[in-house]
């Protein structure tokens, strides 16, 4: 069993080890699903809404999208760089079905990324974030590009929604029916130190 000041040491982490996330991992963890959380409500409210109201969810979306642009790509570097830590007891099976969906989480972010510029640009518009910072394309309006930024753009929201969804129910029937540590881990470091006799 680990010792006092082997858990206070885990509690301060900063970096992911094999079982544990850090400070960093959890902070951008958080941090992001309220964000791509409400990016993903706004984008849908420019579907559903009258066309003047659409055009100010539109730029309240490129807003709030560009400015947390570099986060979210940190977030994903920073997950391929840190790798995956294991919940101690869990079996490789199960272990290899989370990586799997939170890799595609991360692909698809990465596709909504790359594919939302390209829609703004394509349409020949620049992205403002909240008239700060103002970025122009590096190309012309293009309707094809537009038709495949949106494609791009559309589909990837909708298998990210589905996956967050799983993602989330997962969380949730690990708090409910498991006395593992899944969801704790990902609040505070160190607290998945129990051996998996003690669970
Ligand atoms: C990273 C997380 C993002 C999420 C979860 C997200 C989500 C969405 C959703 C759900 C829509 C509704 C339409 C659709 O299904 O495509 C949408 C539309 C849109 N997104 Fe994003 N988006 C993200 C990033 C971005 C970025 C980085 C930009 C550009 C800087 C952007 C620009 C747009 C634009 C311009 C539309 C409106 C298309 C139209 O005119 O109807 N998005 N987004
Ligand atoms: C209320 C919402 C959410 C809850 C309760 C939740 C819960 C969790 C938990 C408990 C873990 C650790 C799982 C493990 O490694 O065993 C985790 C990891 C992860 N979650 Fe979530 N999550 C939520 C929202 C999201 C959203 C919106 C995204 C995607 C945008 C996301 C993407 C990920 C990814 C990629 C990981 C792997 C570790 C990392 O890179 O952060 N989660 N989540």
């Amino acid at each position: 069993m680990p010792g006092k000041s082997q858990k206070q040491d885990a509690s301060s982490r900063l970096y992911d080890s094999a079982e544990i996330y850090g400070w960093i991992s959890i902070l951008l963890h958080w941090t992001t699903t309220i964000i791509v959380i409400a990016l993903w409500f706004i984008g849908m409210s420019i579907l559903d809404a009258p066309s003047e109201e659409a055009n100010e969810w539109r730029q309240l979306h490129i807003s709030i999208a560009a400015s947390a642009w570099l986060l979210i790509f940190f977030r994903i570097i920073w997950r391929l760089r840190s790798g995956h830590p294991h919940v101690r007891g869990q079996s490789v099976f199960i272990h290899r079905v989370a990586r799997f969906a939170h890799y595609g989480m991360l692909s698809f972010l990465a596709v909504m990324l790359l594919s939302g510029p390209l829609l703004v640009w394509s349409s020949g518009k620049q992205i403002s974030a909240f008239d700060v910072l103002v970025i122009s394309g590096p190309f012309g309006e293009s309707e094809t590009l537009r038709s495949f930024a949106w494609l791009l753009h559309s589909n990837a929201s909708l298998f990210l929604f589905v996956l967050i969804l799983l993602h989330i129910g997962g969380a949730l029937k690990h708090l409910m029916f498991h006395t593992d540590e899944t969801i704790i881990r990902m609040i505070w470091p160190g607290r998945q130190n129990k051996p998996v006799a003690e669970e």
